[in-house]
């Protein structure tokens, strides 16, 4: 029978066997995998394992900040990269999805080569890929598919030249969250929704700017913390705003407003295959739209999204 401790004991004998004295370089998420994958690694080989966090100025509002104190608060020897400009240089302009995805996984490469070089010697490259993704590893659309499409490729960055090491390529993500609730790992990382590796840059429909970056990012932490305060967050599978590219009449006061319209999405699901949108109370949804509305400044309209996956998907790009 599966134990989780029978997992994490066995996983990190091995791993020490396997690594010896060597160097890993592990690019964290922020995500369970990744941090999962990390925490094992670190218990076998402890300061031999390099950590690299990047800031693609894509992730949620404190985001960067909060997961980096996390990290260290773990123990693990993490760098935090901030290459904000880089992305937004990469993705200024483009407005197509696919176009947008390549880019951000191209500098994420050009940024992970380079932070992998600062660290003399290293062996392996360290994942947090889990089973669902060496088995449909279709599904996935981020940074990582980029990585694992380049393998063939010849002119490779040097850090794919580097062996994988996969602790986690055996377990579904249930079993994931078990093993990282078992290594002690908070539950603000466990229980994290699924984030996509594009981050904002796939919820922001047309070109990216650091404003509306920002103004995105005080959406979602509204609709977020307030999923958190009412319980909800553990009810729904993944939550997020869309920051839509139109604008839409209002009223405030006295004046005509021609402002943003954002659109709500929580979906229920088991492994984001399909997925079934979420009946959230009106009560709930009416005060998050009216918090929205009356603190982020440049929106006048929230819509919530009633559509489930197929034929819709759970982002909007
Ligand atoms: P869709 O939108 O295809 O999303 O229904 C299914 C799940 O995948 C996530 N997703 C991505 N994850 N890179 C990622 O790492 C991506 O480009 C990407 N696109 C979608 C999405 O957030 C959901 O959990």
């Amino acid at each position: 029978d599966w134990t989780p401790d029978m997992f994490i004991e066995n996983t990190v004998a091995e791993l020490r066997e396997k690594i010896g004295n060597d160097k890993v370089i592990l690019g964290l998420s922020g995500g369970v995998d990744s941090s999962v994958a990390a925490m094992l690694i670190h218990q076998a080989i402890g300061k031999n394992l390099y950590c690299i966090f990047v800031d693609n100025g894509l992730l949620r509002k404190n985001e960067f900040e909060d997961v980096l104190h996390s990290y260290k608060d773990m123990g693990l020897n993490v760098k935090g990269v901030d290459a904000k400009e880089q992305f937004y240089s990469a993705l200024s302009g483009l407005t197509d999805p696919e176009a947008k995805r390549k880019a951000i996984g191209r500098v994420f490469i050009e940024v992970f080569d380079q932070e992998s070089h600062q660290v003399e010697d290293a062996k392996w490259l360290g994942q947090g890929t889990i089973y669902p993704d060496v088995i449909e590893s279709v599904s996935v659309k981020g940074p990582s598919a980029t990585i694992k499409s380049h393998h063939n490729v010849g002119g490779l960055p040097d850090f794919m030249k580097l062996k994988v090491v996969e602790p986690l390529n055996t377990l579904f993500k249930d079993e994931v969250r078990i093993v990282g609730k078992t290594l002690g790992i908070d539950d603000t990382i466990i229980g994290r929704h699924p984030f996509p590796g594009p981050g904002l840059a796939i919820r922001i429909l047309g070109d990216i700017t650091p404003e509306k970056v920002a103004i995105l990012q005080e959406v979602d932490h509204i609709f977020i913390s307030s999923l958190k305060k009412t319980g909800l967050y553990d009810q729904v599978w993944q939550a997020g705003a869309m920051l839509l590219p139109i604008q839409s009449v209002g009223v405030m006061g006295d004046e005509r407003t021609y402002e943003r319209v954002v659109a709500l999405r929580a979906v229920t699901s088991v492994d984001g295959m399909t997925a079934d949108w979420c009946h959230l109370p009106y009560e709930f949804l009416a005060d998050v739209s009216n918090e929205i509305i009356n603190k982020v400044r440049g929106v006048n309209r929230v819509v919530y999204d009633i559509s489930s996956k197929p034929p819709a998907t759970i982002e909007w790009e």
